[in-house]
């Protein structure tokens, strides 16, 4: 291993310094304004790609953000074929007057590297695009098969990467997918993720006069749009944090006894993890420990809420209309589509009199989870345990990767969920950042693991 380890080293600035040439690059997926800008990042990671040596890189055009795709396949078909993805679109920055620093101009600060896109997805998605140019880059080949996508569509739900996965099925045939875009239980602690949530996410609107009127005038006479969502939301759940939708629970399936036991041995810190976060109490469906609540167990919680006077000091007035952005984490085996449907007609018939409401569905996402028994896990856990001299964790994770069922559902292979990130590295929010040890040591993570996989034989 120690030429492959040793270009590693040699060429950390270089790796470091490409990363953070990614990262100046704002390839916010959902802002039409920087369209051009999205573009960019996959011609980047194409260049990266094709500089590193893979046989066959392409800039796949999409209806929306272009897919980057990558195939080498030197090993021969005797030995496993992984297909690497990742994503390269960024969430918008904003609110941007919280950041130290501007979101793309990456600055290093304590080991970390400070950008938006610094953890989800951009810096660990190229520990496996210099993972794969430690390998061709000293005098070797891959030891497995390569196929690499890396989208710009995961953070608006990946609209264009299932019809392509559908398109290009046998193309893509591999025997595994591995991602990195998920974070490790604690820092120092590699962890392989196995399960993730799916999503369900609802815009709610309330409608009720025909104008804004006077709360004097007309308050206390009918029904209030703002209040009447509230009502509504407030219905959603009971006091032991039970979800009160009919057929909501209906498929979801259980902890098992052993993953219960399991989750008692994880090294959480329930004191250390609210004050990470500013709380006094924790807070959820009752009879579930907080780490069950927060990756195993299914939720719904509002996410934006709107209506009536927002700005300075007191406006005296009853809305018109009133809405609210709620999203629901689901776990196997709930359908988001099911879940959308059963939440739009409890919705109607919880609704007060006097009130119009309108509920749209955006996108949502599978849940997923890999078989602890999966050798793909064997062989990640063991080049975890050479790289960072530790045997990884396994937990489920409560967050959303959609396309991993559709690997699962379309391709028929299981995803090894290697993450590298941490949850305090502020994803989707102001100052976000990736410890530039842990990106140094996932090259040699994704290294190890591509040369060891081989030797671990499909149950
Ligand atoms: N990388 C995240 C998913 C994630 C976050 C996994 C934290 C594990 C821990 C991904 O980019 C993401 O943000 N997914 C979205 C879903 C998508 C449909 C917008 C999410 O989970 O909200
Ligand atoms: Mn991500
Ligand atoms: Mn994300």
């Amino acid at each position: 291993m120690s030429k492959q380890f040793d270009y590693i080293d040699a060429n950390q600035e270089r790796f470091k310094s490409e990363l953070f040439d990614l990262l100046r690059i704002p390839s916010v997926s959902t802002d039409s304004s920087l369209k051009g800008e999205v573009k960019n990042a996959a011609q980047f990671l194409s260049d990266r790609l094709k500089e590193a040596g893979m046989d066959e890189v392409h800039i796949c055009e999409t209806p929306g953000h272009p897919i980057v795709m990558g195939k080498h396949q030197k090993a021969g078909p005797d030995k496993p074929t992984v297909l690497i993805y990742g994503h390269y679109d960024v969430q918008p920055p904003d609110p941007l007057k919280l950041w130290n620093s501007p979101p793309f101009e990456p600055v290093v600060n304590d080991g970390k590297v400070y950008a938006r896109g610094a953890c989800d997805d951009k810096g660990q998605a190229y520990i496996h695009v210099k993972a794969i140019e430690a390998w061709l880059k000293t005098g070797g080949e891959l030891p497995v098969n390569i196929k690499i996508i890396i989208e710009g569509e995961e953070e608006i739900g990946s609209p264009n990467l299932v019809p392509f996965l559908k398109e290009h099925k046998e193309e893509l045939a591999c025997d595994m997918v591995l991602v990195s875009d998920t974070a490790m239980f604690a820092k120092d602690t590699p962890s392989i993720t196995y399960g993730l949530r799916g999503l369900a996410y609802m815009e709610l609107e309330v409608f009720g006069p025909d104008r804004d009127l006077h709360s004097g005038a007309y308050g206390g006479a009918l029904t209030n749009p703002l209040n009447a969502l509230c009502e509504i939301v407030a219905k959603l759940k009971d006091e032991d944090g039970v979800i009160q939708i009919p057929g909501f629970y209906d498929d979801v399936v259980e902890l098992s006894p052993e993953e219960r036991e399991a989750y008692k041995k994880l090294p959480f810190d329930e004191e250390e993890w609210k004050k990470s976060i500013g709380i006094d109490a924790v807070a959820g469906e009752k009879g579930y420990s907080t780490l069950e609540r927060k990756s195993a167990r299914p939720t719904l919680d509002m996410n934006g809420m709107w209506g009536g006077y927002q700005a300075e000091g007191a406006k005296t007035v009853l809305p018109a209309e009133a809405g609210a952005k709620i999203s629901m984490r689901l776990v196997p085996n709930q359908h988001p589509d099911k879940i959308a449907e059963l939440f739009t007609k409890h919705i109607e018939t919880i609704k007060p009199k006097g009130v119009r409401i309108k509920v749209t569905p955006h996108h949502g996402g599978h849940p997923a989870m890999t078989p602890l028994s999966f050798y793909g896990l064997k062989a990640a856990a063991k080049a975890y345990k050479d790289v960072y001299h530790k045997e990884p964790l396994f937990a489920r994770e409560g967050g959303s990767i959609p396309i991993v069922a559709d690997f699962k559902n379309v391709l028929g292979v299981n995803t090894i969920l290697m993450g590298f990130g941490l949850n305090t590295d502020a994803i989707h929010s102001p100052n976000e950042h990736f410890s530039l040890a842990d990106f140094h040591k996932g090259i040699k993570t994704s290294t190890r693991f591509l040369q060891i996989l081989p030797e671990f034989t499909k149950e």
